[in-house]
């Protein structure tokens, strides 16, 4: 499966392919931001260890307002690994945010792969949920448009969590 159904938004440096129940109000203010987190997202990736899955991810998430990255830290014991969105996230909150507005997460996959060899694992989902609201986006890194901008899939985080575990 490549991109999923929805409509196409543009601007300046980026096509962003928008995924319902996505609306357009709800993009409005976010999609000059957008290019520069997924920009964000590429420059954590070079710094990925992932010396045994060889797949490099980063992200890049805005909490209260602050961006943050991360890039995946794999482990010789491999379930010791940690995952990039984890780790931009684990930044933040240690820096005294809580409110996460935008996660935007690029990986080594091609950009003609499957949009799932792009998107948050389900562990990462449950952590995002832990400090998403109704609002929180989720922007995929597509790879470049011919003419140079970037490309990418927005989609509301509670579409990709449904019924999303929650204590009290
Ligand atoms: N990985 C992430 O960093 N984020 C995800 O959401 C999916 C997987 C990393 C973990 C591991 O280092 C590599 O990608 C292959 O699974």
């Amino acid at each position: 499966m490549n991109a999923p159904d929805g409509f196409s938004c543009e601007s300046a440096g980026g096509i962003w392919q928008v995924v319902s129940p996505l609306l357009k109000e709800d993009l409005e203010g976010h999609l000059p931001g957008f290019e520069d987190l997924v920009r964000a997202a590429r420059e954590a990736k070079r710094r990925a260890y992932a010396p045994y899955s060889h797949f490099q991810v980063g992200a890049a998430v805005v909490m209260d307002g602050s961006v943050f990255t991360g890039a995946n830290v794999e482990n010789a014991s491999y379930g010791a690994t940690l995952c990039a969105e984890r780790n931009a996230i684990a930044s933040a909150v240690a820096a005294g945010h809580r409110q996460l507005e935008i996660v935007a997460v690029s990986t080594s996959a091609p950009a003609g792969n499957a949009i799932e060899q792009r998107s948050p694992c389900g562990i990462c989902r449950q952590v995002i949920s832990e400090f998403a609201g109704p609002n929180t986006l989720v922007v995929l890194d597509a790879g470049d448009a011919e003419d140079g901008r970037i490309q990418g899939e927005v989609i509301a985080f509670e579409s990709l969590l449904p019924w999303r575990f929650r204590l009290g």
